[in-house]
């Protein structure tokens, strides 16, 4: 017998709409409504279009996330929800959603931060059980990097639930820098992927660009100074018109970005890992998909006997359901659950710290 808990992780944060299934860790499904294709033609996300989108897309969602499960509501142990940071009207939908199916199936909820999930995705294992690392691998303290379109933070894990924010950006979000590049260079909405595509084939030394806060002896970056240095660097290039880049121009911009804005984050990993020698990094967010991240952060964690992980798929790097759930099992071991679910309420600045007791 598997007493493993079986838990359903439920994400609205911004503009996905996801619900996930795991048992213990190992994700059974993790079903993703991307709104990109509303979103798109905004340059950006509109808040009621994608509250309108989540109320419209979670049922279909839940249905096909149970079914690909294989599994029915009497099975299940409990409902995990993302309850912040993000759009206060997209959480709502989740929040509201996940309140009434508690509620209908007599299920604890347990209130999960969008953050933990992130920084915890490569604790989740595939379908035959195996994960990047494995819940008891963790050697305490351990430290995490979430990477997302709207978080760029360092963080210490201390302990199950114990977290300190050691370094964060001061201003832009690493994914916001590729997403904001990206449409200087007429790549679209969000752009970071098609980015790093673009990289692969640039040449990074091509263009010199700032490393902005290399010096600071403190552990934050700042990704503002380098997109507004990429906006004048475009201009030059391109002589007033960045409508008329050649491809190798565009390539070649693409990848010295990428080399510049990885770096940043690198080199304060590196200061990071002086301060704190730790022996494993657990890497999570949109931008952990990012080849060129992944193996600068896996070369720097060798120079300080740490090894970096990364969520098995790109889909647990995104927004997802399954990180929810995920962090969802691991409270529930913890019998961390809402004891008044009714009472439970979004926080769209939410932010990662330790949990009470
Ligand atoms: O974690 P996520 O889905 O959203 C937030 O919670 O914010 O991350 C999405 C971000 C977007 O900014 C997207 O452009 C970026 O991750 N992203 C990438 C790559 N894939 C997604 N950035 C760089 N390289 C990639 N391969
Ligand atoms: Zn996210």
């Amino acid at each position: 017998m598997n007493h493993e808990p079986l838990i359903i992780g439920i994400d609205t944060s911004c503009d996905d709409t996801s619900v996930g299934v795991v048992r213990g860790a190992r994700v059974l499904a993790n079903v993703i409504a991307s709104q990109d294709d509303i979103h798109r033609g905004w340059g950006g996300v509109v808040p009621n279009l994608a509250r309108r989108a989540h109320q419209e897309n979670f049922d279909r969602v839940l249905t096909l996330a149970l079914r690909r499960a294989q599994i029915d509501w009497q099975q299940i142990d409990a409902i995990a929800v993302t309850y912040g940071p993000g759009l206060a009207v997209s959480l709502e939908v989740g929040l509201a959603r996940a309140k009434e199916l508690a509620n209908q199936h007599q299920l604890p909820l347990i209130a999960v931060n969008h953050l933990e999930g992130h920084l915890l995705s490569s604790l989740a294992a595939n379908r035959l059980g195996k994960a990047p690392l494995r819940q008891e691998e963790i050697d305490f303290p351990a430290l995490g990097l979430i990477v997302s379109g709207g978080h760029t933070e360092i963080v210490l894990i201390e302990g199950w639930g114990k977290y300190q924010v050691v370094g964060a950006t001061v201003d832009d979000a690493l994914g916001e820098a590729f997403d904001k590049v990206a449409r200087l260079l007429g790549l679209g909405f969000p752009g970071g992927a098609a980015l790093a595509q673009l990289a692969k084939a640039g040449n990074p030394q091509q263009y010199s660009l700032p490393i902005p806060m290399r010096n600071t002896p403190d552990l934050n970056v700042s990704y503002s100074g380098l997109k507004t240095a990429m906006r004048r660097l475009v201009q030059e290039v391109s002589g007033d018109h960045p409508d008329r880049l050649t491809q190798i121009q565009t390539l070649d911009l693409a990848a010295s970005f990428q080399r510049a804005a990885i770096e940043t984050i690198v080199h304060k990993m590196r200061k990071t890992l002086e301060q704190y020698p730790v022996r494993q990094i657990l890497v999570g967010g949109g931008v952990a998909a990012n080849i060129h991240l992944r193996q600068q952060l896996r070369r720097t964690a060798a120079m300080f006997g740490a090894q970096a992980y990364f969520p098995y798929s790109r889909k647990l790097c995104s927004d997802n359901g399954a990180m929810v759930a995920l962090v969802g099992a691991l409270k529930f071991a913890r019998q961390k659950w809402i004891k008044v679910p009714q009472q439970l309420d979004r926080v769209p600045q939410l932010v990662l710290s330790s949990e009470s007791n």
